[in-house]
């Protein structure tokens, strides 16, 4: 149409004439015909039929289902998230320092019990929008349980089928819960889970959700307001629950980290919005994470070598070789303002203590309740403090191994064992009655020899 109407204006019009020629040029690359510049100003071009330039089509039937089966997916995942409403947020009784509210998310009271559902949510939109999941794709995850849960849980949602890809170590309780939401379970020692689920994935041309590099694109950041279509990000519900409870934001966020998903997202939140509150990321005893978060270590070089066994189930970068970010972890030390270490035994025995205070809470709610005593107890200024952390997950998928003593006897020997154990109980037990620093309190506990 173009062709035949505006030639004669166009040899008068530079302007024209260049759109004209753009357009020839892209005429003859799609028809396969040369023209020349001789060409372009012959009468011949008034008579192109106009049929042969397709600047529109009808639409593709193809592309038009799998656009509503995306549609469809997505809606169940807005009703999920609708349904998840916010997780509860409980103070913790620390009486030993009064100046400190302590409080924690209850993630455990989401429908597939962990911090990894919201997660999962996220993850999935995600592959949802980059069109990686597709009506009756495959997908694959390498997991410690949690999130495979989580993800099996939102793939049965959408009708798509999963795999999990776990540590062979696997507590029969998480294999059972994946295997409740309808998730297969292949398991494999800890360090192969990348690979295999890449692997597996590959060969059925399914795809590899891999929370450890894509957390850090999936989870998103953003205050919604009471916007019906809410934020999944953990520290927007903090904040509009503590603000409808009157409170002030957090001072202190503490947590550990696996992927580093969840403490990334919350991090970015607070630096994004500008908010006051300190992030402080709590890292297990022999992981990487310290050194990668402070002095850019093991992102070319693997620190396998220096992990102890058994590690903090979930948490932690152990054995899996270097932390890339965006590849094998989603932890961005850009947005952590502070890193703590805390000892593995002493984690294991607050999971303990918790229990006996009420909460039941696992591996890394542990290691959250020894860092944030350590940051009550170390407090410069008297003001009042609020430190927000999170039960991650509950105690019951522990009972055969943290919680358990004869486990704790056994794959805790080379770290003082259930002397080590106990002491650490007894060094909890006074630092919640007395409000010091179950670290330096912590000193008098065998260390064992790790
Ligand atoms: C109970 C629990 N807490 C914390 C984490 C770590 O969270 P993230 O992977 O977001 O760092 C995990 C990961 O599996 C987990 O299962
Ligand atoms: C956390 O949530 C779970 C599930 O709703 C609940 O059973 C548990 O009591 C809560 N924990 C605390 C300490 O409030
Ligand atoms: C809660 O939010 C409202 C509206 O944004 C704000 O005016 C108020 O100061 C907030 N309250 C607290 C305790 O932060
Ligand atoms: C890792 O290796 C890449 C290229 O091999 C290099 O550009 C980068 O500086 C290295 N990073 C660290 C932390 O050593
Ligand atoms: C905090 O702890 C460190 C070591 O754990 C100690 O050196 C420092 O003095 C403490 N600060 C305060 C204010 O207690």
């Amino acid at each position: 149409m173009f062709a035949s109407t505006s030639i004669s204006a166009a040899a008068n019009v530079s302007l024209l004439l260049s759109v004209m020629i753009s357009l020839l040029i892209y005429h003859s690359v799609f028809v396969g015909v040369a023209f020349t510049q001789f060409q372009l100003f012959s009468p011949h071009i008034d008579r192109q039929p106009s049929t042969t330039l397709k600047l529109s089509s009808a639409p593709n039937d193809e592309l038009t289902e799998s656009k509503s089966w995306r549609r469809h997916a997505l809606e169940q995942l807005w009703e999920e998230r609708a349904k998840m409403g916010r997780t509860p947020v409980f103070p913790f009784k620390y009486t030993g320092n009064p100046r400190v509210t302590l409080l924690f998310k209850n993630e455990t009271a989401t429908s597939t019990g962990s911090l990894k559902h919201r997660y999962a949510w996220a993850l999935m939109t995600w592959a949802l929008l980059e069109g990686h999941v597709k009506q009756g794709t495959h997908v694959y995850e390498a997991s410690s349980g949690n999130t495979a849960a989580s993800l099996a849980f939102m793939c049965r949602l959408i009708g798509v089928p999963f795999t999990a890809i776990v540590p062979d170590t696997l507590e029969d309780v998480k294999k059972e819960h994946i295997e409740h939401y309808g998730g297969q379970i292949v398991k494999v020692p800890i360090a192969e889970r990348l690979v295999k689920a890449r692997e597996l994935a590959d060969k059925s041309n399914g795809f590899f959700m891999n929370q450890f590099g894509n957390a850090f694109l999936a989870e998103e950041f953003h205050e919604s307001g009471n916007y019906e279509k809410q934020s999944a990000n953990m520290f927007h519900e903090i904040v509009t629950q503590l603000n409808e409870s009157r409170l002030a934001i957090p001072d202190y966020f503490v947590h550990a980290a696996g992927t580093g998903g969840t403490i990334t997202s919350i991090g970015r939140y607070i630096k994004k919005y500008n908010l006051d509150t300190q992030v402080v990321f709590a890292d297990t005893q022999f992981s990487v994470y310290y050194d990668y978060v402070l002095h850019n270590r093991f992102a070319n070089q693997s620190g396998s070598h220096l992990w102890v066994e058994p590690g903090m189930a979930g948490i932690g970068f152990g054995p899996m070789g270097p932390a890339k970010k965006g590849q094998t972890t989603s932890l961005d030390p850009a947005v952590i303002d502070r890193v703590l270490k805390i000892p593995d035994c002493a984690s294991t025995a607050a999971m303990k203590v918790l229990l006996e205070n009420g909460v039941s809470g696992g591996t890394s709610s542990g290691v959250n309740l020894v860092a944030a005593l350590h940051i009550g107890a170390n407090l410069s200024s008297p003001r009042p403090v609020t430190i927000a952390t999170i039960l991650g997950d509950p105690s019951s998928y522990y009972q055969t191994s943290y919680l358990n003593r004869d486990w704790i006897a056994q794959r805790f020997a080379r770290h003082g064992g259930l002397e080590a154990y106990y002491c650490w109980i007894s060094v909890l037990r006074e630092a919640l009655d007395n409000g010091k620093d179950p670290l330096q309190l912590g000193r008098r506990c065998p260390t064992g020899n790790v």
